[in-house]
């Protein structure tokens, strides 16, 4: 049976199994134990997985500032797309945002991701062709023992 719920760390073998073996997806840091377990906690009723029995086949990570929202990681396993998962996961995500006020949402797809582009553009998603993305890292303070 196909079933959407909350996303939890209990989830994380199968996410990383899920995300790794996902074309356009990638992983970093930012999807540690530590880190994933740190965003599911800073954005509670945002992340959700879609099941078939206890097999994920799906799944969507959902932030967002207090401002806007981003989404990252939308995928669904490649045997069961076009059935309406990846929407149903979406539609879960959005519905969160539109119930804590955030107006607008984000999402970073890489330029050569033309599936995926099509995808967000037929679900009603606009490039910003007048933005540029710029990202810097953040080095963690050293820490210094007398
Ligand atoms: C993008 C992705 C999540 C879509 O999942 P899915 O479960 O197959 O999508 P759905 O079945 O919910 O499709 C919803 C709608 O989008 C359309 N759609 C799905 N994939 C599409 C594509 N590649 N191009 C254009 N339209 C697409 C469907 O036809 C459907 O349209 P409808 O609402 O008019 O019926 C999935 O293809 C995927 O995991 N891709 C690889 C990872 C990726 O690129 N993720 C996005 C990262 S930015």
């Amino acid at each position: 049976m196909i079933n959407i719920r909350l996303m939890g760390m209990g989830d994380y073998p199968q996410l990383i199994d899920l995300w790794s073996n996902t074309e356009n997806i990638g992983l970093s840091e930012a999807d540690s134990p530590v880190n994933l377990d740190a965003f599911l906690k800073r954005n509670p009723g945002l992340s959700f997985v879609i099941l078939d029995d206890d097999k994920i086949i799906g799944a969507v990570l959902g932030g967002h500032d207090g401002r806007r929202g981003a989404i990252y990681h939308l995928a669904v396993n490649r045997e069961y797309r076009n059935n309406g998962y990846g929407q149903a996961l979406l539609t879960q995500c959005m519905e969160t945002f539109a119930e804590i006020g955030i107006e607008r949402c984000h999402i970073h797809v890489y330029a050569d991701n033309q599936s995926g582009l099509d995808f967000w553009q037929k679900k009603g998603w606009f490039t910003r062709p007048e933005l540029v993305l710029l990202s810097k890292d953040i080095s963690r303070p050293v820490k210094i023992s007398r």
